[in-house]
């Protein structure tokens, strides 16, 4: 079943700082397969950073741009299947995005990481809107959880990025 959806396409997710993006482009390269980082898709095709985009339209525009962007990359996974893709850290909070995903039917993988470790690593991120204010930040770590448990797998993610790609290859066989 996991290897049926992974066939199709893997999709990490989790907080700011799990390591999507850096876990992904391992487990791309030792899959030898392509790697798509949706947050960079968005950056690309609006042409401004994503906290410009916050800061000029708001979060729920940049939330309606974020589920365009995703319906285009999984439309072309449909003709170019097995991509791993490194999605946003609230892309999978929203539930019309679980929707899309589910119907697409790729592997969906939570890198699981405790907060004191997010905090860590997110502290000098001041390109993250989202990660400004340590309160909310805690906040919203919080209220996620739930979401993100809804994956198809779990990885503990306080780790090294070679050790998370390691796991989730042994998860694979
Ligand atoms: C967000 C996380 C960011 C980016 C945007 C919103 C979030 O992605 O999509 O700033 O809502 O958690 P990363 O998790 O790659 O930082």
């Amino acid at each position: 079943m996991n290897q049926e959806r992974a066939a199709r396409g893997i999709l990490l997710l989790g907080f700011m700082g799990s390591g999507k993006s850096t876990v992904g482009q391992m487990l791309a390269a030792r899959l030898d397969r392509p790697f798509a980082d949706l947050d960079e898709r968005i950056e690309r095709k609006e042409g401004r950073p994503i906290s410009e985009i916050f800061r000029q339209q708001g979060e729920p525009a940049f939330r309606a741009l974020e589920t365009r962007v995703l319906t285009e990359l999984l439309s072309e996974m449909q003709r170019t299947p097995g991509v791993v893709v490194a999605l946003g850290g609230g892309t999978f909070a929203q539930v019309g995005n679980r929707q899309l995903l589910e119907t697409f039917g790729g592997l969906t993988v939570f890198l699981d990481c405790p907060l004191e470790e997010l905090e860590h690593r997110c502290r000098d991120y001041t390109h993250r809107p989202l990660a400004q204010d340590p309160t909310a930040f805690r906040a919203l770590y919080h209220e996620r959880q739930g979401s993100y448990r809804l994956a198809n797998l779990t990885v503990d993610a306080g780790r090294s990025p070679e050790q998370i790609a390691e796991s989730i290859l042994g998860m694979l066989k």
